[in-house]
């Protein structure tokens, strides 16, 4: 059932269309991630469900009330919105004890005193600073002053968790630790959350359905898995995980490689789906985990020379040129390959195909 309910919501700065109609529901309980690049309009679009930015357009809900429209000149400030919110900078208070940080926002909202004494004690439990409740937030280390943004959101009871990039500027490990206990308060606490990110894995490992966005304009909503696996263009297919994209072009029945003169045949039983044939110009997607070194004489296969061959662990990463172009392999390290200089023929596993040319 939908919960948060965003209906044509568009945000114009000037000339600059920040946000264009985005349209999208969001469960009660549900995380939510809204992934892509940097200027996509993530925190735009958080700032608008929060109160902080009005819309130029649209209405945004939560259950059966309504939260924003410009049209019918409704407009609930963000202290009657029951969200919380956490940032990427850490906006703590260095001048309150950890304590009064997470009960401040109770004070202000004139809770009574055993209330706001029990949910600040309750949310500083949760978030294991019940030890440093009396210090102040600058003796903690990064991971610690965003848990007490992250208590002080959780004190408050919130329907609704706003994140933008709470973890950004965490290191690598007690990022993904943080993953987790953010997941684990979800689950016992019961809010929705809508998560702002542009770290592919992080929205992949914390949500049930993820957005993608690129320049204010929705790309694919879906769970993670069909976001990988079924990408509804090239823009989602290159901004999750690794890719490689072939250009070819479509000429009297056959397809040849994009090059100079574009004399390099594809091979014959690579071809893209039906409704792709009468375009001029493709590219074929796919990962470098999902290619194959084969045989020579394989017929779907492409022929390439190794430009490059990178020992990285775990995995072997290939360069392989193909006329102009150049594709990217990882294979196991003790998978069979080629060495570098030799030339190979590789085998797409699940080979994508989009309209256009990637750039
Ligand atoms: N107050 C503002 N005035 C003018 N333009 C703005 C304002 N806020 C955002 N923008 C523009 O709106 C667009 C979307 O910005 P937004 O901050 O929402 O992107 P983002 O996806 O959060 O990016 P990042 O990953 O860098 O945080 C950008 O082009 C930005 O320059
Ligand atoms: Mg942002």
């Amino acid at each position: 059932m939908s919960y948060v309910r965003l209906v044509n919501v568009t945000k114009r700065f000037g000339d600059v269309t920040a946000v264009d109609n985005l349209n999208f529901e969001i469960g009660k309980g549900e995380c939510f991630s809204m992934l892509g690049p940097s200027g996509c309009g993530k925190t735009t679009t958080l700032r608008m469900v929060a109160g902080f930015e009005d819309l130029s357009d649209g209405e945004v809900w939560v259950g059966d009330n309504l939260m924003s429209s410009p049209r019918k000149n409704h407009y609930l400030p963000p202290e009657k919105r029951n969200f919380g919110m956490v940032f990427q900078a850490f906006a703590v208070w260095p001048h309150m004890s950890v304590y009064d940080n997470v009960a401040f926002p109770l004070q202000i909202r004139k809770l009574p005193k055993s209330e706001i004494e029990q949910r600040t004690t309750d949310a500083l439990k949760a978030t294991n600073l019940l030890s440093a409740a009396n210090e102040s937030p600058d003796f903690l280390s990064g991971g610690g002053k965003q848990r007490v943004a992250l208590a002080r959101a959780l004190a408050i009871n919130p329907d609704v968790m706003l994140l933008d990039e709470p973890l950004s500027s965490l290191d690598p490990h007690l990022r993904e630790e943080m993953r987790f206990e953010i997941k684990e308060l979800q689950q016992k606490y019961g809010f929705s959350i809508i998560y702002v990110t542009h770290d592919q894995s992080e929205a992949m490992a914390l949500s049930d359905r993820i957005m993608v966005m690129k320049l204010g304009v929705m790309q694919q909503i879906d769970t993670p898995l069909n976001i990988y696996n079924h990408p509804a263009n090239q823009f989602v297919f290159s901004f999750i995980g690794l890719s490689n994209f072939l250009n070819v072009v479509w000429r009297d029945g056959k397809l040849y490689l994009k090059g100079e003169g574009d004399k390099l045949a594809m091979p014959d039983e690579l071809v893209p789906p039906e409704d792709l044939k009468g375009e001029p110009e493709l590219s074929l997607a796919s990962r470098p985990s999902e290619i194959n070194f084969t045989s020579m004489t394989d017929p779907e296969a492409l022929h390439g020379v190794v430009s490059r061959k990178a020992f990285l662990g775990e995995i072997i990463d290939y360069q392989i040129k193909a006329g102009e172009q150049t594709l990217r392999v990882q294979k196991g390290r003790r998978d069979p390959g080629p060495e570098a200089g030799e030339n190979c023929a590789v085998h797409f596993e699940r080979p994508f195909w989009y309209k256009g040319h990637a750039k």
